[in-house]
C-alpha cells in the first residue's frame, strides 16, 4: 500500500472546475488567458499567483493547460539559479507556435519566492527579460511575494491572490476522495484534519492518505492521535518542504524551529523523510544521514547528561546539516509520517488493554504490575494457547473482560468465549437449582413448623445447625462477589 501513487497526484484537478474554490482567482485569470488565446496581448504579460501553500496555484495552471490544450513549459525553483536555463526558456516563450495538436503555450515559473535576495539578482533580471520577450502567457507562483527583491517581478505581473480553502468547500472534496478510495471516513475526522492544516488541501490530503494507509479508515480518534497540535507557523509537511528546499542555513534553521513538534518527534519526522527525499542520490543521502547521526549524538547527550548548551548544535545538524546535504535538486518525494508514530498509534489499543490487565491482576493477585507483565501475562498466554477450556475457567475466576481474553489469545478467542458462556450457563443453572432447593427447604421448614414444636429438642438443634451452615455459605459468597466462581472452578 505504501508504494501507491500519492493521492495529491492521483486527485490533482484535471479541469478548471475541479479546482476547489478560488473563484475570485479564476475570475481574474481565465479572462486574461482567453485574451491571449484570442490573439491579443494583455497589458500585463505575466501573472503572479500568490497565497498559502496547498491552495491550488500550481494545480490551476495545470488545469488551464489541460483544458485549453496548451503546452506547459515549466521552470522550478532549482532552475532559477541558472541564468542560462531561464534564457533557454525565454527563447521558447518568445516563439509562438507549439507543435500540434497543442493550441498554444504557457510558461510556468513555479515558486519564485525561492529566489534569494542575495545571489539571485541575475535570475530576476533574466526573468524580466523573458517576460519582455514573451509571446505566450507567463505565470509565476509564490507563497510570499512581498520580499523587497521580488518587487521588479511584482511590477510586471497581474497579481492573483489565492485564499485558504474554506471548510465548507474542503470537506465535500476530501469526502469524495475517501469515497473514491473506498475508505471509511468520519466527517468530524475530516473537519479536524482541515482545522489542523488551516485550509492547506495538500497537507489535508497527505494526512488523510497516511492515516488511511496505516489503519484502513479515518476516524476522529485516530486523527487526534496522529495529528499533533500545530499552533506555530508551520505544519510538519510545510516544515519538510521548507527544510528540504532551503538554500541557506538560516532558512533550514527557521523551518525546524517554526514547527510545533517536540524534539523527539521533530527528529522522527526528518529521519523518516531524509531517505525518501535524498534516496535517489547515494552521496546526498550519505551526507543527510551523517547529519542526522550527529544530531542524534547531540540529542542523546542533552537527554542523558542534561547538557542543554548543546541544543544549538542539535539544531545545526538537524536543520542546515540535513538541508545542505544535497548537491543536486531533488523532486518533492512522497513524504510520510514517522513509522514509529504510526506503530505507537496502531498498538495504542493493545497497550491500553495490557495496562488494564496488569492493574486488574496486580490487585487480585497482590503482585506488582511489572510482575504481571513479565510473568503472569506470558503464562496466561501459554495456558490460553494450550488449554482453552481450562483458560475459560481462569478467565471467569479472574474476571477477565472479552477484550482481555482476545489480547491473551487471538487464536483461541472464539473457543474460549464459547467455553466461558457454557460455564456461565452451568453456573446459572447450579445457582438456580440451589435457590429452588433453598426455597423448597424453607417451605418444608414452615410446613413442618407445628410438628417441630412437638418433636424432641435434639431435632430442633439439628435445624439450628443447618441455618448456621447456610449463614457461613452466604458469607463465603459475598467474599467472592456473590457468585462464588473460584469455588465453582476449584470444585471442578
Ligand atoms: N483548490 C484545490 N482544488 C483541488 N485540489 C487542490 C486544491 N488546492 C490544492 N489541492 C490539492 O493539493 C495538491 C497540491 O496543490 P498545489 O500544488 O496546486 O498547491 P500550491 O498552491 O501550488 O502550493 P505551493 O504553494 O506549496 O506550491 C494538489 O495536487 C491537489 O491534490
Ligand atoms: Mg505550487
Amino acid at each position: 500500500m505504501g508504494n501507491k501513487l500519492p493521492w495529491i497526484i492521483k486527485y490533482r484537478p484535471k479541469s478548471i472546475e475541479e479546482v476547489v474554490d478560488q473563484e475570485k482567482a479564476k475570475e481574474v485569470l481565465i479572462p486574461w488567458i482567453q485574451k491571449w488565446l484570442q490573439g491579443s496581448i494583455p497589458d500585463k504579460k505575466a501573472a503572479l499567483l500568490w497565497g498559502p501553500p496547498g491552495t491550488g496555484k500550481t494545480s490551476l495552471v495545470e488545469a488551464i493547460a489541460n483544458e485549453y490544450n496548451l503546452e506547459k513549459i515549466e521552470l522550478n525553483a532549482s532552475d532559477f539559479r541558472r541564468k542560462s536555463d531561464i534564457e533557454r526558456i525565454a527563447i521558447v516563450a518568445a516563439t509562438k507556435k507549439p507543435l500540434p495538436p497543442k493550441r498554444g503555450r504557457i510558461v510556468l515559473l513555479d515558486e519564485v519566492d525561492g529566489l534569494s535576495p542575495r545571489g539571485d539578482e541575475g535570475a530576476i533580471t533574466a526573468i524580466l527579460e523573458l517576460v519582455k520577450k514573451a509571446r505566450n502567457p507567463v505565470i509565476m507562483t509564490a507563497n510570499d511575494p512581498w520580499g523587497q527583491h521580488l518587487r521588479p517581478l511584482r511590477d510586471v505581473c497581474l497579481l492573483v491572490e489565492f485564499k485558504r480553502i474554506p471548510k465548507t468547500k474542503a470537506l465535500p472534496y476530501l469526502m469524495k476522495i475517501c469515497e473514491a478510495e473506498g475508505i471509511f471516513c468520519e466527517k468530524e475526522a475530516l473537519s479536524y484534519i482541515w482545522e489542523k492544516n488551516r485550509g492547506d488541501l495538500r497537507a489535508c490530503i497527505n494526512d488523510m492518505q497516511s492515516i488511511a494507509e496505516a489503519f484502513g479508515k479515518i476516524t476522529l480518534e485516530l486523527v487526534k492521535t496522529m495529528i499533533v497540535e500545530r499552533d506555530r507557523e508551520l505544519t510538519p509537511w510545510e516544515m519538510l518542504q521548507a527544510l528540504f528546499y532551503a538554500k541557506y542555513a538560516w532558512q533550514a534553521k527557521k523551518a525546524i524551529t517554526s514547527v510545533d513538534l517536540d524534539y523527539d518527534t521533530l527528529f522522527l519526522w526528518i529521519a523518516e523523510n531524509v531517505p525518501r527525499q535524498y534516496g535517489d542520490d547515494p552521496e546526498d543521502l550519505w551526507r543527510g544521514v551523517e547529519a542526522l547521526s550527529r544530531a542524534d549524538v547531540y540529542y542523546g547527550r542533552i537527554k542523558r547528561k542534561l547538557q542543554w548548551n548543546l541544543l544549538p548544535y542539535f539544531f545545526e545538524a538537524l536543520g542546515p546539516g540535513v538541508a545542505l546535504a544535497k548537491e543536486k535538486y531533488h523532486r518533492r518525494a512522497k513524504w510520510s509520517y514517522p513509522e514509529k508514530l504510526v506503530l505507537l498509534a496502531r498498538t495504542k489499543e493493545e497497550r491500553r488493554i495490557r495496562e488494564e490487565l496488569a492493574s486488574l491482576l496486580s490487585r487480585t493477585e497482590h503482585v506488582s504490575k511489572n510482575y504481571v507483565k513479565a510473568e503472569l501475562i506470558p503464562l496466561l498466554k501459554f495456558i490460553a494457547e494450550k488449554n482453552p477450556s481450562y483458560f475459560a475457567k481462569l478467565a471467569l475466576g479472574l474476571r477477565l473482560t472479552d477484550e482481555m481474553i482476545k489480547y491473551l489469545s487471538r487464536k483461541n478467542y472464539k473457543l474460549i468465549i464459547e467455553y466461558k458462556e457454557k460455564l456461565l450457563k452451568e453456573l446459572e443453572e447450579t445457582t438456580k437449582s440451589r435457590k429452588s432447593q433453598e426455597t423448597r427447604g424453607k417451605v418444608d421448614e414452615s410446613e413442618s413448623k407445628t410438628p417441630l414444636k412437638e418433636t424432641a429438642s435434639g431435632e430442633r438443634k439439628e435445624t439450628g445447625k443447618e441455618s448456621k451452615g447456610k449463614k457461613s455459605d452466604k458469607s463465603k459468597k459475598s467474599k467472592t462477589g456473590g457468585l462464588s466462581l473460584l469455588d465453582f472452578i476449584r470444585k471442578d
